[in-house]
């Protein structure tokens, strides 16, 4: 696994962000100065009383905004109810899975999630078991029913782009969802559904045991981290992975919905540096 500033060349830097911006649409320049579109916008000066116009800037951030503490997530009241058979059923399997391959085989003849009905077969995960990135999306699409792997169509596409740009390839990460089986019409899972496949996740979680796992999308992020607010205000956050001490989180937005909005690119980009930082922390011994 390369890093992405420390150990590159100034001019190879610039080719990675070339080809990020090229993977973004960005195809062609539209004034002749240059500008830094990621600059933060300066800040005014604190006003030494820190009071009228001024008291906000001048108050300390509030805890959950620290990069280096994590981020506390709305929880929501209730998560869980009471599970039903199918979801009983899919937590003793899943307990006794004790390899990736016991866990597929498992999942082949489960019949307590009803996507399994309708789906050509079973997508549970593309990736090497041993790295220390797990990626977890929503649920297979058209393509991904076709292949039995996890983002293979023009969303995975974007998504090897990006890992790319930060020097990760497949054998760097691990990439699963949050649901096993294509949805009918790609229609968003039920609870139901993805209740009966969350005890398989987790167990995959504690099988790769990651350092970092990245939310794709809102309805990963939710599902496990039980956090209640939107996507945009939890992206680019370190978040706590309930019940995987051992693990951070990070949401981050949809490969999916990067394409439909090119401009939520940039948010993106941020948060996989952010994530490349910690991987090279990791490597380097340090806490990311
Ligand atoms: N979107 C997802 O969330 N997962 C896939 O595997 C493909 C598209």
């Amino acid at each position: 696994m390369g890093t992405l500033t420390g150990m590159r060349a100034p001019a190879e830097n610039a080719a990675i962000l070339l080809e990020w911006y090229r993977a973004m649409g960005i195809d062609e320049t539209i004034a002749g100065e240059t500008r830094d579109w990621y600059a933060e916008i300066p800040r005014a000066e604190p006003s030494p009383i820190g009071i009228g116009a001024d008291a906000n800037v001048n108050r300390k951030p509030p805890i959950r905004e620290r990069a280096d503490l994590p981020h506390r997530v709305e929880l929501a009241p209730d998560r869980a109810g009471v599970p039903s058979n199918d979801v009983m059923a899919a937590r003793e399997l899943a307990r006794s899975a004790r390899t990736l391959n016991e866990l597929r085989a498992l999942l082949e003849s489960f019949e307590g999630c009803a996507l399994r009905a309708t789906a050509s077969r079973l997508c549970l995960s593309r990736g090497s078991p041993d790295a220390p990135l797990m990626l977890i999306g929503e649920a297979p699409g058209k393509d991904e029913d076709r292949q039995g792997q996890p983002f293979v169509g023009r969303a995975g596409q974007l998504l090897d782009r990006m890992l790319a740009a930060i020097g990760l390839t497949e054998a760097d990460v691990y990439i699963t969802n949050i649901v096993f089986w294509r949805p009918p019409g790609n229609r968003t899972p039920s609870p139901e559904e993805v209740q009966a496949c969350q005890p398989f996740l987790e167990r995959q979680i504690e099988l790769i045991a990651p350092k970092i796992v990245v939310f794709l999308g809102n309805a990963a992020a939710k599902q496990l981290t039980g956090a209640t607010e939107g996507i945009m205000k939890l992206r680019g956050k370190w978040l706590e992975l309930p019940g995987h001490p051992g693990t951070r989180a990070m949401a981050t937005l949809h490969p999916a919905y990067l394409l439909r909005t090119p401009a939520a690119k940039r948010l993106a980009w941020r948060d996989m540096l952010a994530v490349r930082a910690a991987l090279d922390a990791i490597e380097g011994g340090a806490r990311p």
